[in-house]
């Protein structure tokens, strides 16, 4: 039988569900055609749009947040239009990859790992193409720990094209601010497993009128992860498919919560634990992946020796502490290792997680 001992979960990811959000998964089923599930739809549709900062649609859709970035694409890239992808890591190459399935014309505009893009080279890039359709890419770059300046990116964009853009916002909303309406984003793709305290299961997305307007010419083929079912179904009270319910209890507590919390100070929490983190990790004598000014402030990456094997080290904090901790992705497995912060950490818990870091590291 399986046991879960996950209780030090500290991977970027989902994260540990403090007592009064993980009650609400074991409440009983409704029918979700019924009142009770169009009045929690509605109010939750409400508390999110507040939570970033915007009046566009929002819809939740019973998904991953690889589900949301491809509803993103599925619902305003058609094939051969022209998309200028931002790559900093193994999120935004997933980006570049469902927009290629999807036909898209795809130019990659790519950075060194552990680098946010360089804004000078995004303003060139756009500025080379012709009939620019939309612009991708990650705001917070979980593989490598690095936040891509979100406001000034749309800004250049604004100024140099009338491309749509569209952001994967998995690991960074909720937990770091995203103004969608000031900073004029089409499409934000979070999802509920990361700084949004809930179970994985539901991906959210926020859609503006440019976005519809693309969505309603597009010839694109698109049925589950269609806008247009969403919004339909919307003015009934409902979602199209049978959504998580579980989860979706769970967001609606969490996302009621941090609204009375206030954002701005459950972003000021971030930051904090965030430079906890940080400091705690130079104090030990580690380094982190990117320069300090665009460290994550919901997961940190930390570079291991070149002696060190990162994934030995993260089974060996498992079995011996109980701590949970990520490992590298891709190119950089077995180099990094990675802390998650999003939620409700403690500064206990962190100083645990380097107590068990540090013992590790000189057994070997
Ligand atoms: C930045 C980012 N984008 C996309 C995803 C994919 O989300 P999911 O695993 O929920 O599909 C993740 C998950 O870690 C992520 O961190």
């Amino acid at each position: 039988m399986f046991t879960n001992k996950s209780t030090n979960l500290r991977i970027p990811g989902p994260v540990p569900l403090p007592d009064n959000i993980l009650k609400t998964v074991g409440s009983q089923m409704i029918n979700h055609r019924g009142p009770e599930y169009a009045e929690m739809l509605h109010s939750m549709t409400k508390n999110l749009k507040s939570a970033l900062f915007t009046t566009n649609d929002a819809y939740f859709i019973t998904t991953s947040g690889t589900g949301a970035m491809e509803a993103a694409i599925a619902n305003t890239i058609e094939k051969g239009d022209k998309v200028l992808s931002i790559v900093i890591g193994v999120f935004g190459e997933r980006f570049t990859e469902i927009a290629t399935s999807y036909g898209a014309n795809v130019t990659k505009l790519e950075f060194p790992l552990g680098k946010p893009a360089d804004l000078d080279k995004i303003r060139s890039k756009i500025r080379t193409i012709k009939d620019l359709s939309a612009v991708i890419f990650t705001h917070n770059e979980s593989s490598t720990g690095v936040t891509n300046n979100l406001e000034k990116i749309c800004g250049i964009i604004r100024e140099e094209s009338n491309a749509l853009i569209l952001v994967d916002a998995v690991s960074s909303a909720a937990g770091i601010p995203i103004h969608v309406d000031k900073w004029g984003i089409d499409v934000v793709a979070t999802a509920s497993q990361k700084s949004w305290v809930s179970p994985p299961g539901i991906a959210m997305v926020t859609v503006s009128k440019r976005a519809w307007d693309k969505n309603r010419i597009s010839s694109n083929a698109k049925y589950y992860f269609d806008f247009q079912q969403y919004e339909d179904y919307l003015q009934i009270g409902q979602s199209p498919f049978t959504p998580c319910l579980s989860a979706m209890y769970a967001l609606n507590v969490s996302l009621q919560n941090m609204l009375d919390e206030g954002m701005e100070h459950v972003f000021d929490r971030h930051t904090e634990i965030a430079n906890y983190t940080r400091n705690k990790a130079l104090n030990n004598g580690l380094e982190i992946l990117p320069d300090l000014d665009v460290a994550s402030d919901t997961v940190t990456a930390i570079k291991l020796p070149k002696s060190i094997d990162g994934n030995a080290l993260v089974s060996t904090i498992r079995e011996r502490h109980n701590i949970v901790v990520g490992g590298g992705q891709k190119s950089l497995t077995g180099k990094i290792f990675r802390i998650g912060h999003m939620g409700f950490v403690e500064k206990k818990q962190i100083d645990e997680t380097f107590l068990a870091v540090g013992e590790v590291l000189e057994s070997f």
